[in-house]
């Protein structure tokens, strides 16, 4: 696909979505239809920053959704995590040896059934320099003999679930239920309709809350090296000392923005502010300060809002058909197909990309 298709796509499928009667909520079992924004599913998820721009309006989820099951509130659990206290999450690294595993690293905790590249419903519209303001780092380094190093610090506010299987007479809406009984096997046309009004997916299991990361960029032979001693000694058996150079500016190449994925501006000054070293004349950001100082974790803590999507799992509408097991094989086969197709044509994987 060139340039120019892409360009087109992006903006049939925002025009496509801005009608219909849908509502945009992120609640268990809601469906939505991945191939409106295959690619591009962060202009309409709050999951990495959209432009380069401080974001000023809250939002997390404007896809839009539709009911399939009626009731199926009775059956998810939420959880709320708002306790005081020490930081509630998760401090990691991710070692990337190109710039696809860092991709995947970033979106490491989406998925999607039947999808076997599901970060690419993200990414695979990206170009080169909006991949790089995203994560936060020189666009002369996202294309290259760069490896990466994903530093994130991750808090955890609400997560949702569904509490059993959908039980196979659980009601479905009305309009749902109809749709079921007129498609046709081996009809493609209402197959594919079917998907436009209703989804190809609905949601199984989000976590929201929001995260500060930061990218280091290596060149492959610095890389190798770190990678190599923690490999061999953990990321616990290595001193202070070489942590701390080999996350400096004289060790990478690069280091990246400390960014968050919701692009909170309040957020990011507060790193800047807080989060710097100075060695001699060499001042520089990283969020390696962070690691193992409560201090600054207790107050970041409280500053991570609910303000991103940090994991989420769609699961394939095929249960709806779990009655008429024919059926659900034909939407099944749809289903798949496409997706195929998709994954084949998003840019990304084009050579001269
Ligand atoms: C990106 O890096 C290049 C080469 O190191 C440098 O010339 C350029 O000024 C940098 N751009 C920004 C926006 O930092
Ligand atoms: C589904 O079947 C179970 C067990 O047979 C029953 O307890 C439940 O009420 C039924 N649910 C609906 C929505 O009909
Ligand atoms: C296939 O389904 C569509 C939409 O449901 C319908 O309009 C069309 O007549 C069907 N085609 C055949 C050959 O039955
Ligand atoms: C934690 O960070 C603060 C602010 O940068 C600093 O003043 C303090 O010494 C650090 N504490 C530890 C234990 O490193
Ligand atoms: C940014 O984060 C701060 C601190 O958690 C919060 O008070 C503020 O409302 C957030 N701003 C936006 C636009 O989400």
């Amino acid at each position: 696909m060139s340039p120019r298709l892409g360009l087109f796509w992006l903006l049939t499928l925002l025009l496509l979505a801005s009608s219909g009667s849908r509502e945009s909520q992120l609640r268990i079992g809601k469906a939505i239809n991945i191939f409106l924004r295959y690619g591009y599913l962060g202009i309409s998820m709050r999951v990495i920053p959209y432009t380069d721009n401080e974001e000023t309006e809250r939002w997390i989820f404007k896809e839009p959704t539709r009911n399939v099951y009626k009731n199926i509130h009775l059956l998810t659990e939420t959880n709320e995590d708002n306790t005081p206290g020490i930081f509630h999450g998760d401090f990691h690294m991710e070692f990337c040896d190109n710039r696809r595993q860092l991709f995947q690293a970033y979106f490491r905790d989406f998925t999607i059934e039947r999808l076997d590249k599901p970060w690419e419903a993200f990414t695979g519209g990206w170009f080169p320099d909006n991949a790089a303001k995203k994560l936060g780092i020189n666009n002369s380094f996202i294309q290259g003999d760069y490896s990466y190093v994903l530093v994130r610090v991750v808090r955890f506010r609400e997560t949702g679930k569904l509490s059993t299987q959908i039980p196979i007479n659980q009601t479905l809406e009305n309009d749902v239920r109809a749709r079921v009984e007129q498609m046709q096997i081996g009809n493609l046309t209402s197959a594919m309709r079917f998907m436009e009004s209703f989804g190809t997916h609905y949601v199984n299991s989000y976590t929201t809350g929001n995260s500060l990361y930061q990218v280091f960029v290596y060149s492959r032979k610095n890389y190798k090296m770190i990678k190599d001693r923690i490999k061999s000694k953990g990321l616990n058996g290595l001193s202070k000392l070489d942590l701390y150079n080999y996350f400096a500016p004289w060790f990478a190449e690069h280091l990246g923005h400390i960014r968050s994925a919701s692009a909170n501006a309040t957020l990011e000054r507060w790193a800047r502010r807080k989060l710097q070293y100075e060695y001699y004349v060499v001042k520089y950001l990283s969020l390696l300060k962070l690691h193992g100082n409560s201090t600054l974790l207790r107050s970041l803590d409280t500053l991570l809002g609910n303000d991103a999507i940090l994991q989420l799992d769609l699961k394939s509408l095929n249960v709806v058909f779990r009655e008429y097991p024919e059926k659900e094989s034909w939407f099944h086969e749809v289903l798949d197909n496409n997706m195929k197709l998709w994954e084949l044509n998003m840019p990304q994987n084009h050579p001269n990309r």
